[in-house]
């Protein structure tokens, strides 16, 4: 009986043992991810809001809120990509809006950008 009791707490604490031994932190990779995901949300945005920045903001106003030009905040809500994309490309004869500011890919991502600004 003392024999078996014996081999038993050694069993219990080599077991034990080895399950400590086995048991290392698990290894803490996902932190990075969120990060770069967030940054590649808000990229489209970004994009076009800095193009805008050198090149439309001094008639339109530094937040799209309009200046010489009209505001450009809600602009999806009277013209569709299309429609924006043709103003950018050709400008409005007799106003104040000048056209062939961008190039094509600038055209689309400022397009694109501002057809979902409503
Ligand atoms: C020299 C001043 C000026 C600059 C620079 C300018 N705009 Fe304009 N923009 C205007 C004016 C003025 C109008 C109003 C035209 C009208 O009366 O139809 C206008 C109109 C627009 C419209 C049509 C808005 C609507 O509600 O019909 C869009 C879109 C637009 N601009 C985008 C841009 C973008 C994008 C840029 C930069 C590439 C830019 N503009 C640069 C003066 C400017």
């Amino acid at each position: 009986m003392k024999k078996l009791t014996t081999a038993g707490l050694l069993l219990t604490l080599a077991v034990g043992l080895a399950a400590c031994g086995g048991g290392d932190k698990p290894s803490s990779a996902p932190a990075e991810q969120n990060q770069s995901q967030s940054a590649t949300t808000s990229a489209g945005g970004d994009d076009a809001m800095k193009i805008m920045q050198g090149k439309c903001m001094s008639c339109h106003g530094q937040e799209l809120k309009g200046g010489v030009g009209p505001e450009l905040e809600k602009v999806g809500k009277r013209l569709d990509k299309d429609g924006i994309a043709k103003v950018i490309k050709e400008g409005r004869s007799g106003t104040g809006m000048p056209g062939g500011l961008l190039n094509d890919e600038e055209t689309e991502k400022v397009a694109t950008y501002l057809a979902q600004q409503k």
